[in-house]
């Protein structure tokens, strides 16, 4: 028995499935999952010593690459003088200084430790601010699992949207509204038939969470008429797309504004730290200052601020999207092409420092179009690359991640493990 089974076998006695996240469990493709001992640079290895080069950079943060030398230093220079103090810090007032810098459209900030806590605390400002109790998310749209959120599209637009969960109130379900994302038709239907109930749109205005699904321009224009013309607040959940898809995150590439942006995954440099900001006058109604309750203990953590702070100050170096984006371009296309050469039906994309693989011709538009890959041929693409040391998420529904470390000769090698592998998909 290898030691990544024996520790999984023995993580099943304690911990519900051996992981503390599902996606961990390998559920989808199968197989043992690999416990992590460490990572450097753009790899990590195992229990049993095997190297990794890594595409999921512990989903999304870990943009620089492993203990970077120095977020490192920051870290150890703050330890030493305490963990956590429930009181402020002069180190908050300098990160929220610098995520309104560089997302214009937040006019303040406040902290929180994951992405979850984010857009549920988003969504309840949105809700408290324009007194309105109904959302919308759209289909393929992950946004952490707050009850509100954990929810699918009923039968038809006027019916109540489902629990994707147990545990998550039917009554609590009934407030959402999940429409197709890129679908602007059905998006003016909805505020057609109850446009003045509607507190809030979130989005993703990347998904990472559906594999990699790039908004329509249109689509995203059309979120923020219809908010305009309804007064719904419009918010952008950033936690994947901020700072990876480029410095100004996705309202930067697109151009267009959101009321209210959720942050996470690269702000805490691989820390638990996330944020949610936006409009000033709509920030004002929370506490202490309004009505809206929301607080943390470990909100604005100064071990996860130090590494945070770090993260965004280092990518802000000249030509790190430039590097990133067209490192993680040349990954793609790469693997089309080696796709290609083999006869695989096989498309890719990617957009800054995240990439989708698709075992289809076409990059798909939707969930649906996502769900009409072929994820056997995924599952065994997933397993002849982790085999050859290349670590891809494990699951045919989850964006990759390519950081500032991964350079020419890791693409390189990563493309030479794909070749065999496509060679005997093909076979
Ligand atoms: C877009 C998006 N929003 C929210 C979340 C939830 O963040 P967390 O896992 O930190 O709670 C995630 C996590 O993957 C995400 O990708």
């Amino acid at each position: 028995m290898s030691r990544n089974e024996a520790l999984f076998e023995r993580a099943q006695k304690t911990i519900p499935g051996g992981v503390n996240s599902p996606v961990r469990a390998f559920r989808s493709v199968g197989g043992t999952p690999r416990f992590i001992e460490r990572a450097q640079g753009p790899y990590f290895w195992d229990a049993d010593g095997k190297q990794y080069i890594d595409y999921i950079g512990s989903w999304g943060p870990m943009i620089l690459g492993h203990v970077h030398p120095e977020v490192l230093e920051a870290v150890q220079r703050v330890l030493a003088n305490g963990f956590s103090f429930g009181a402020p810090t002069e180190s908050e007032i300098e990160i929220a200084e610098e995520i309104c810098k560089l997302v214009p459209s937040i006019e303040q900030v406040r902290m929180v430790s994951s992405g979850t806590e984010a857009t549920m605390s988003a969504l309840r400002l949105a809700r408290g601010f324009t007194k309105r109790d109904r959302i919308i998310k759209f289909e393929g749209c992950y946004h952490g699992h707050a009850d509100s959120l954990l929810v699918k599209a009923g039968s038809g637009l006027l019916t109540f949207g489902n629990p994707t969960s147990a545990g998550v109130p039917a009554d609590i379900a009934k407030h959402t509204t999940v429409l197709e994302y890129n679908n602007v038709e059905q998006l003016n239907e909805a505020f057609a038939a109850f446009g003045a109930e509607i507190a809030s749109i979130i989005v993703e205005p990347v998904a990472g969470n559906m594999n990699l699904v790039k908004a329509t321009p249109e689509f995203l224009q059309a979120l923020r008429e219809r908010c305009d013309e309804y007064g719904s607040v419009l918010i952008f959940d950033e936690v994947m797309c901020g700072f990876r898809v480029a410095l100004g995150g996705a309202q930067q590439v697109y151009g267009i504004t959101a009321d209210l942006t959720c942050l996470g995954k690269v702000i805490g440099g691989g820390m638990p730290a996330a944020a949610f900001g936006g409009r000033r006058d709509i920030m004002a109604h929370l506490a202490p200052l309004g009505g809206v309750y929301q607080a943390g203990t470990l909100s604005g953590n100064p071990i996860a601020v130090a590494a945070g702070l770090k993260t965004l100050q280092l990518i802000q170096a000249p030509g790190f999207y430039d590097t990133l984006t067209k490192q993680t371009r040349r990954l793609a296309d790469g693997l089309s092409s080696v796709a290609k050469d083999a006869k695989v039906p096989f498309s890719a994309d990617a957009i800054g420092g995240m990439f989708g693989l698709y075992f289809a011709e076409r990059v798909p538009a939707s969930f649906a179009e996502v769900t009409q890959g072929d994820t056997k041929r995924f599952n065994a693409f997933f397993h002849e690359m982790l085999d050859a040391g290349v670590y891809f998420a494990p699951s045919a529904y989850e964006a990759g991640f390519v950081s500032i470390a991964h350079d020419d000769a890791v693409v390189d090698a990563t493309l030479d493990a794909a070749r065999g592998a496509f060679a005997r998909l093909a076979a």
